[in-house]
């Protein structure tokens, strides 16, 4: 893609911030301490969580930077981030948390496949960026579409990173054509995160948000969008993100028996202490 690229190893990463708790290196996974989750409304950049599939992409050449959008639709466009900056800016104050989040202590009860994260992997951002439904418009998809006229009922938004899961390829999700060109669902292509453009580990230099829904929907990088009939097939929307019983066996597993993760509710924890202080009964005692 032009203008964007997707390096095949990690020796290019972006600085990140001591404080946070590294859940996997390679790819990039951490999570701040529950303190700076409770220290303001607005969590700070540095302090959000970060998950990663692959290495992080760079921006060698902003002007030709482009996302296509393809698909169920009479014509593809090419849209430009002059583009994007030129709709009406938006700024969405949203949670998001990633459907991982307190799998560690859930693999204390029961063992739960994936990166293993504490309560952190969740934080709340302004985001600002042009809407996805006035995006959409721009290659003639009205406001409020539940279909286009070839059949298009889902958007697919497709990044470049190189994910093993993926067997290489770019890590890639969708939502219902419905949600992304209802204005009122504030689904955004966003370009800053609290007020600052957004950094490379947040998706540089345009991602999606899809508010109240799982992180894993919020793809950043975009490479391109593509208006489908079925929901994307992709590993992350057909093998993973999924719920099952407890009963479940995870070596035959029939994923298609379950719905992928879309809305969620945001979880509660206490965060002014860590897992390692006590209550012991009858006092208090911090160790
Ligand atoms: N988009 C791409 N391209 N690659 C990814 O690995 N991870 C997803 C989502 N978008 C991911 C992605 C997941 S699982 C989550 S929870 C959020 O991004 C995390 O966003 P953040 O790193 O900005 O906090």
């Amino acid at each position: 893609m032009p203008g964007l690229i997707a390096p095949s190893d990690y020796s290019r990463e972006p600085p990140r911030h001591p404080c946070l708790k590294i859940n996997a290196k390679e790819p990039f996974n951490a999570e701040p301490p529950r303190a700076a989750l409770v220290a303001s409304y607005v969590t700070p950049v540095d302090y959000f969580y970060k998950r990663n599939h692959g290495p992080i992409p760079i921006v060698e050449d902003i002007e030709r930077y482009s996302v296509i959008i393809t698909g169920l639709i009479d014509n593809s466009k090419d849209i430009f981030m002059k583009d994007i900056w030129s709709l009406p800016k938006h700024t969405v104050t949203a949670t998001l948390q990633c459907a991982g989040n307190r799998r560690t202590a859930m693999s204390k009860t029961r063992k739960v496949r994936g990166v293993g994260w504490d309560v952190s992997a969740l934080g709340n951002a302004v985001w600002g960026g042009a809407k996805l439904a006035d995006v959409l418009e721009l290659v003639g998809i009205p406001k409020l579409t539940k279909s286009t006229p070839s059949g298009g009922k889902h958007v697919e938004f497709v990044s470049i990173d190189k994910c093993k899961e993926e067997n290489g390829g770019p890590y890639k999700a969708s939502i219902p054509l419905i949600q992304a060109t209802n204005p009122e669902a504030d689904v955004l292509l966003a370009y800053e995160m609290n007020g600052e453009p957004l950094n490379r580990d947040h998706g540089y230099p345009l991602r999606v948000v899809v508010p109240g829904v799982i992180g894993a929907r919020s793809v950043k990088w975009l490479d391109s969008i593509n208006i489908i009939a079925e929901e994307c097939q992709g590993f992350f929307m057909q093998k993973d993100y999924k719920m099952f019983p407890p009963t479940v066996d995870w070596d035959n597993i029939n994923w298609s028996t379950r719905k992928p993760q879309m809305d969620f509710p945001v979880q509660s924890a206490i965060c002014s202490l860590e897992d390692v202080n006590h209550i012991k009964p009858g006092k208090v005692s911090m160790l």
